[in-house]
Parts: structure tokens; sequence; C-alpha cells
């Protein structure tokens, strides 16, 4: 009785093993016959109580083998048949339809408009500094000459980081001069562009985050007039070589004397009417000696080295270039915004 039950199995066995099925549905009627819910290995679980007690063992055990078999077996048939079903469509592919449309990204207009002004000033040797925006009260204030007392300091202006009144954000790229001079001996010639914070409230007009590009030439017998002179090569690179530029006095902490720098636009065409609202003029940048303090606060000699340093904004000029009529326009990261300028560089 045991012997027969037996053989049963073991021609079960030899069938999983000699089994091969090569098409899908050869492999789903193998699944169907030996693994699949009604099998027929299934029954001879029960048939153990047919085997006399000193098999009984031995017949658990080969049921058992026979039915982990046949699910290995039905698993590496499965795995087969799938990648052989991927190839095949992988053949059927047609390398010579044409591709789906790729979508072209576009640079941020104030990347574009910061890039630019970076350009114009690595013609003349100004090298690209960066720094933290996470800035010590001392970089961003008290070594650019920044009383505590003054308005600039106030908290209604300053993002401090929580639980200290020394670590902020970064109020202007001023911070990046004082890390640069602290470490570099003259001849220093930087730009340093990059993003900083001011709490202000945001409107159409003004935003809490915004950009700018500082630029910074300290060495033996910096003058004035070599500001000037590379204030009007840069503003001539940017709205033509015929543009004329003014300074008019101004006041920063950090630099004595100041100066706010207007470019001419004229009043011939709406736009630079709007721009300049009518005065022709439009200011473009903050500008300086650096002060003998700033200086002497970074450990540069006052006696020996002079410089000059400016900050331009750039959202201003970005969306005067692009017309753009609202600044939190550039920070909500809109595709359909961002798109609009995929053409540009
Ligand atoms: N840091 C000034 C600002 O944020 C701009 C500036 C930079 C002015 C360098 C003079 C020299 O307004």
């Amino acid at each position: 009785m045991s012997a027969e039950i037996f053989a049963v199995v073991n021609q079960f066995k030899l069938e999983i093993e000699n089994a091969s099925p090569s098409t899908k549905d050869e492999v789903e009627q193998f699944r169907i016959r030996f693994v699949g819910s009604k099998n027929v290995l299934k029954p001879l679980f029960g048939e153990i109580r047919n085997v006399e007690n000193e098999r009984k063992k031995e017949y658990g055990q080969l049921v058992n083998a026979v039915k982990g078999a046949a699910e290995a077996k039905f698993q590496l048939l499965k795995d087969a048949v799938e990648s052989a079903v991927e190839e095949a469509s992988s053949q059927d592919m047609d390398l010579s339809a044409p591709p789906e449309p790729m979508s072209l990204g576009a640079h941020h207009p104030v990347s574009i408009t910061m890039n630019q002004i970076i350009d114009v000033f690595a013609r003349i040797g100004f090298v690209v500094a960066e720094d933290r925006e996470i800035e010590d009260d001392w970089h961003n204030f008290t070594a650019m000459n920044t009383p505590e007392d003054h308005p600039a300091r106030d908290m209604q202006d300053t993002f401090y980081l929580k639980n200290s009144i020394q670590m902020l954000l970064r109020t202007h790229t001023s911070s990046v001069q004082s890390r640069v001079m602290t470490r570099q001996t003259p001849p220093i010639r930087i730009i340093a562009p990059g993003r900083v914070y001011r709490n202000e409230t945001i409107s159409a007009r003004s935003h809490c985050q915004f950009h700018q590009v500082e630029g910074l030439y300290v060495d033996e017998n910096v003058s004035f007039a070599d500001m000037k002179q590379t204030l009007l090569y840069f503003a001539q690179e940017v709205y033509g070589a015929d543009t004329k530029i003014r300074l008019r006095p101004s006041y920063f902490p950090f630099t004595e004397p100041s100066a706010e720098m207007d470019v001419w636009l004229g009043v011939e065409t709406e736009k630079a009417r709007k721009l300049t609202k009518g005065t022709g003029w439009l200011e473009v940048l903050g500008c300086g000696m650096v002060d003998p303090n700033v200086l002497d606060n970074c450990g540069i000699d006052s006696k020996k080295y002079t410089g000059f340093a400016f900050g331009i904004g750039i959202e201003r000029s970005a969306m005067q270039k692009y017309d753009i009529g609202d600044i939190r326009l550039l920070f909500e990261n809109d595709v359909r915004f961002l798109k609009q300028f995929t053409s540009a560089i």
C-alpha cells in the first residue's frame, strides 16, 4: 500500500524535474498542476495516514521536498518567461520613430541678470567669492563699521536666529567683504553674488529675500577715480556704449565717501520715463571708498591700502530688464512664469 503512494509521489517528482514549458500558457499549465490552489500534490499530504508508521517521516519529507521543488521550478519558469516577453517587446521598438518632445529648462531671470553682471566684472579681473548666508553679527555689522545703535541693526530689519543675538541671516553681501578681507591680503578684487534677507513685509515691490552682487577692490593707491571708471565701464557694458552715469552723495556705514550711482536712460521712451519716474536717471547701485575702519577691523593696514566697494540689487535690475511688475513672481517658481525665459541666456 505504502509503496504505491511513494510511487505516485516519485512520479510527480520526475514529472516536475522533466517539465520544460516554454510558452506563457505552458507555464500557466504547470502552475495549475503543481502550485495552484487545487494542485495535484495537495491530496498527497493526507495520504500520510495510509503509510506505515516507520515510513511516515520519510514520506512527509518526500512530499514536502516535491512541493518545494515545484514552487522553485515555477518561480524560475515564470522569471524566464517574463524576461523573454520583455525582450520581445523591446525588439518591437521602432528606433526610427520621432522622440517625445524634450522640454527645455530655463535659467531663472535672477540668475541670468546675476551672471551677466558677474561676466562684466570677470572681464576686468574680478573673481567670484561666495560665503555663508547664516552669518555672525561681527562679519555682517561690526566689522562693516556699523555701530551698535545703527538702525540697520534693528530687529525690524534683521532676521536673528532663534535664541541668538549673535547669529543672523546676512542682510547684505557686504558680509563677504569682511570674510575675504580677514583671510586674504591685498590686492583683493572680488565680486560676491548671493542671497540676502531682511525682515520686510512682502509686497509687489519688496520681499524678505533678494539677491545682491557685491564688488570689492583693495590695493595700494586705489582711488575714487578708479571706482568711477570701473562703474562707468560696467554701466556701458550693461546699458550701452553711450551710457552716462552720475554719482550722488549718499551714506553707508562701511564706505566714506559713499555714493549712489544713477545711469542716464533719458526720457524719450515710455519705458525710460516709467523706470526713471520722469527724471531720466535710474538708480543702479550703492558704492564708496572702503572706510579705513573696515580695513583695520579686518586686519588690513589702512595707511598702506585703500579700496572701493559697491553693491548692486539684482531683483530690481531683473524686473526692469524683463518688465516684471511684481517681485513675488521671482520667488514663486511657477513654471508658467519661468518657461518664458527659455530662450534667454
Ligand atoms: N551693502 C549695501 C546695501 O545693502 C550696498 C553697498 C555695498 C554700498 C558696498 C556700498 C558699498 O545697501
